[in-house]
């Protein structure tokens, strides 16, 4: 390599962890000769790719930077009055510094490991409690993916609260006109394929009778209007059904909320609480309700309980959304959520705290009534005279306001030929008022209007103004100064530990590097400022992203068309099976609805599944972890004239790469389904193998896993689906496309936005970039390097299971816990917890085996980190093995007892049979690096302990377990 050619390939090796001496010495660890090798005795040959990608080559991180500039420069920047759900916002620099751009919280996983996730679940109870306080319902959760899906949720979990699984007996449901459209869209996907019938009309005269389990209305609604719900409320009470409110909640610090008004649950989005425009997302939408929903509430809920010691400690209570999956009918397949943007949200609340707030709404209402005054004189009507932000003027002039708005570079939103709303937001000030009126101006006047700091809000009805408080509790009162909200953010980002700490080996969920470079244009206004209906001619920087990353996601696939909608792996799932249904569909096969699913698959694809309205069969596996070849050939021709498709994963959950995948996707074929493939272990297949290759139709991409976007927590993440070209025309719509003049496609939305999260796409195009086509291929291959010299390393101490013939693992691999349950009472728990007294995040735990560890290092992970983890694994084995001989107590040991406090190792009382340096510094190299737990092991008092990162495993889908009939729709 010349020096050029150095340059060009810089970001290469900042990505991949081990060096080239390093290389050299774990192979010789696994026992093969060359990294090719290695690669030979892992991937099928049968499956190879034989060609190199044809994606650009690397480019420099300073290069990069360049070139996503100059593509910046193609999005327009203009004063946004579009709204609709979505607002400019200004976020507090000391929230954009310490959390938006802090590896310390955005490289965050979900806080399955509680003891070192103190930081985030308090952030997130904040959150909950912030919007508990604002919506007026008792019970919050800690985000979903934003609000038209948040919509969806409450309509499913109604209509499951209230019809059984086997008899509908009220299948209807109101949708007030007044929504907004992008919510409409996704309602319709959702209600569809399991037989909701909606039915839209005016709130005020709908007839809603016994059929109904519920209804939808808006608060403010789509045109700004502020309408009183209470007689509407009680007349769905009165037919038995359930109302969700859709809400805003900012206008809520002046509105009466909706638990006040009777609503059963309230929804919306979080994103004008500080969390950028980004043509779309990643935004937090919030989901509350009555306290009798709480065990069906969708997604995840931050719980208080205690640790060991006795002490308050928080944790996932999980119970809440395994319940939810458990249930007769699985409605939500809520994994990857939004943590990072709702903790931006809560530390807004935290910030400004409820006067703040208020101060802002007051300012946002004055100002949009007194443009709305403004405009009135000018001899315009307004639709409603209640409104908070939004004023929709009627016009029989639309063309030149449009064009003046636009020669002020101003975004108006253009509802109809005779309608144009405007939305103001926190940024709106005084003087943008002018350019604002100057759009309904006849040219000659000056713009002139008056404007009282002290005048009275009078287009909110006095009958719904809110008189209850909200955010009383300290934490919402205190950090009012820069010092001492820096502070309040570092104290939380220090009981979490993050990728800047440690490794995180989560099998699974691949926490790979999210590199400095990917994420810096995620701040640049020319991307962050963008609304998702801006006009196309301002988006055209985005657009060539998207164009860019779909080709490029296509070629890595194989496949031939791309939708960027979903914002999540489980909405990829849901919307490649749509599009699996659909295409059934345009060929008369309405009836095809059986889906095969392997014993090992992940728990959102029995749930997406039956979501899509299909049956879940599951299929077995054998000993060695493959797909039970027979069993599947059993279950395709029994489900034959019905068969839909199968869901399996490549590799495995159990991390081979099952040399018989091409059998298994021909038997489906010859069936007449369609095989989806489940991207989440990508990362073992990038430039050696592809969907398309293993004769998959669709499969999703978790772009926060293979493609570098960062987890945040427990999200924002993207679920991109790519397809076979026969597929293509059944892919996600979206109705600001369609109202572009595109084609509609066969089924509707399946997220708020049309492109999803857009603004993180960002991080996966740098991403590919960067690495460019030798090393996107270079980091798979050191994925399989990495997870195969940890295997070797730890082979002999502890089973490995599921290896291929040649004893060789994928991306990641198993270990085996199980056996020292019976030799030391050493729970699998117990290992992950005393993994934290060495510095590390536990493996992904029991998934997709009980009583196992998961292991995935990626390969952004060099030599020395993968040994300090071995070594603590080999440690942690010779722990064990003291208790297997009688040498340490079953109950008084340093497994047990872990993870260690510094409180509890400091305390003037040592009462174990073991010392404290060996429990809080028990190998060198934790002298070095020292990450101390803020709680001791939190009590589970609920079993969580046993699922990862997702849904319930899908024993639970077995037929012994769940009626078969609850899996069909
Ligand atoms: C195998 C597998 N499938 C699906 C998912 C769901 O993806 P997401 O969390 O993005 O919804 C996961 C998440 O970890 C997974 O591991």
């Amino acid at each position: 390599m010349n020096l050029f050619e150095q340059q060009s390939n810089e970001f290469i090796p900042r990505h991949i962890g081990p060096n080239d001496a390093e290389t050299k010495a774990m192979l010789k660890t696994i026992g093969v000769k060359s990294l090719a090798e290695l690669i030979d005795q892992t991937v099928p040959p049968s499956i190879r790719m034989s060609e190199p990608l044809n994606i650009p080559a690397a480019m420099s991180e300073h290069e990069y930077l360049k070139h996503i500039k100059e593509v910046s420069a193609k999005n327009k920047v203009f004063a946004n009055y579009i709204g609709q759900g979505y607002y400019d916002t200004i976020i507090p620099s000391v929230i954009l510094r310490n959390v938006f751009e802090n590896p310390g919280w955005y490289t965050q996983y979900t806080p399955y490991q509680a003891e070192i996730s103190q930081g985030r679940l308090e952030s997130l109870l904040n959150f909950q409690t912030m919007v508990s306080d604002l919506t007026g319902l008792p019970i919050a959760n800690a985000s979903l993916l934003d609000e038209a899906t948040a919509a969806a949720e409450a309509m499913t979990m109604f209509f499951n609260t209230l019809n059984k699984q086997d008899h509908v007996e009220r299948p209807k449901f109101f949708v007030d006109r007044e929504i907004f459209p992008q919510t409409k869209d996704v309602l319709y996907t959702r209600a569809i394929p399991i037989g909701i019938e909606i039915t839209e009309g005016d709130y005020k005269t709908s007839a809603i009778d016994k059929s109904y389990f519920g209804a939808i209305v808006q608060y403010p609604n789509d045109k700004g209007s502020i309408e009183d719900y209470r007689d509407f409320i009680k007349k769905v009470h009165g037919a038995g059904g359930y109302v969700v409110m859709a809400t805003d909640l900012l206008a809520l610090t002046l509105l009466t909320p909706p638990g006040e008004l009777g609503a059963d649950v309230a929804i919306g989005s979080a994103q004008r609480l500080g969390v950028p425009l980004g043509y779309g997302g990643p935004h937090a939408a919030f989901f509350s309700a009555k306290d009798d929903f709480k065990r069906n509430i969708p997604g995840r809920i931050i719980g208080i309980s205690i640790d060991a010691q006795g002490n308050r400690a928080l944790r996932m209570a999980l119970q809440t959304r395994e319940q939810h999956i458990k249930r007769e009918k699985a409605t939500s397949n809520i994994c990857t959520a939004q943590a990072l943007l709702a903790n931006m949200a809560a530390m807004y609340a935290v910030f400004h705290g409820p006067a703040g707030l208020k101060h802002i709404a007051q300012r946002i209402a004055l100002l949009t009534q007194t443009v709305a005054g403004a405009i009135e004189e000018r001899g315009f009507e307004l639709v409603s005279d209640h409104f908070f932000d939004t004023i929709v003027v009627r016009t029989d002039d639309l063309a030149s306001i449009r064009a003046k708005a636009e020669r002020q570079l101003i975004n108006l939103r253009y509802l109809d030929a005779k309608h144009i709303g405007i939305s103001l937001d926190e940024t709106t000030d005084i003087g943008d008022l002018y350019d604002l009126i100057n759009c309904f101006e006849n040219d000659k006047d000056p713009v002139a209007f008056d404007i009282h700091q002290d005048a009275e809000l009078n287009h909110i009805p006095g009958g719904l103004s809110r008189t209850s408080g909200f955010l009383t509790h300290p934490v919402f009162n205190t950090h009012r100064s820069e010092s001492q909200m820096m502070r309040y953010i570092k104290q939380l980002e220090n009981k979490d530990l993050s990728l800047n700490t440690s490794m995180i080996s989560l099998g699974s969920c691949t926490m790979k590097l999210n590199a400095a470079s990917e994420m810096i244009p995620l701040g640049w206004i020319h991307w962050s400022r963008i609304h998702p209906f801006a006009p196309a001619n301002q988006t055209e920087g985005y657009k060539y992203i998207i164009d860019e990353l779909s080709n490029y996601l296509c070629e890595i696939t194989q496949f031939d068309a791309c939708s960027l909608q979903p914002n999540s792996g489980a909405q990829g799932e849901y919307a490649g099976l749509l599009t699996i249904k659909a295409w059934h569909e345009s060929r008369g096969d309405h009836h095809r609805n059986v889906m095969l699913i392997p014993i090992s698959a992940h728990g959102t694809n029995p749930a997406s599944a039956v979501m899509a309205g299909m049956k879940v069969v599951v299929v077995k596996a054998l000993e060695n972890g493959y797909i039970d070849v027979n069993d599947l050939k059993a279950k395709a021709e029994e489900h034959a004239a019905n068969l839909s498709g199968i869901m399996i994963t490549y590799p495995s959950t159990y991390g081979v790469y099952e040399e018989t995948v091409k059998e298994i996707t021909d038997i489906i074929h010859q069936y007449g389904g369609q095989v989806y493939m489940d991207g989440a272990n990508m990362n073992a297949q990038v430039g050696l193998t592809a969907p398309g290759l293993i004769g998959a139709d669709v499969c999703h991409l978790n772009l926060h896993k293979t493609f570098a976007i960062p987890h945040g927590g427990g999200g924002p993440g993207m679920g991109p689906i790519c397809v076979k070209a026969h597929l293509a025309e059944y892919l996600p719509s979206h109705s600001s496309i369609v109202a572009e003049g595109l084609p509609k496609a066969m089924h509707g939305a399946v997220s708020a936005a049309p492109y999803g999260s857009a603004s993180i796409l960002l991080i996966s195009y740098g991403y590919i970039r960067m690495l460019g086509r030798e090393g996107v291929k270079a980091s798979t291959e050191y994925a399989i390097l990495n997870a195969n010299y940890m295997r070797a390393r730890m082979e002999g101490q502890y089973d490995i299971l599921y290896t291929n013939h040649n004893g060789q693992c994928a991306h990641e691999f198993i270990v085996d816990l199980r056996p020292f349950k019976r030799s030391g009472e050493v729970e699998a728990e117990d290992v992950a917890k005393r993994l934290i007294d060495y510095g590390f995040h536990a493996p992904t735990m029991s998934f997709p085996v009980p009583g196992t560890i998961m292991i995935e290092p990626t390969e952004s992970e060099d030599k020395a980190e993968l040994d300090r983890f071995c070594d603590a694994m080999l440690s942690i084995r010779e722990e064990i093995k003291a208790i297997e001989d009688g040498n340490a107590d079953k109950k008084d040991n340093p497994l047990k007892n872990a993870p260690h406090t510094q409180f509890v190792v400091m305390a003037d009382e040592w009462t174990h049979s073991y010392s404290r340096q060996k429990a809080a510094f028990p190998l060198y190299y934790v002298t070095l690096n020292k990450f101390w737990p803020s709680v001791a092991r939190v009590n589970n008092t609920h079993g969580d302990r046993n699922l990862i990162c997702t849904c319930e495993p899908m024993e639970s889908y077995m037929d012994e377990k769940i009626p078969s009939q609850a899996l069909s729709s």
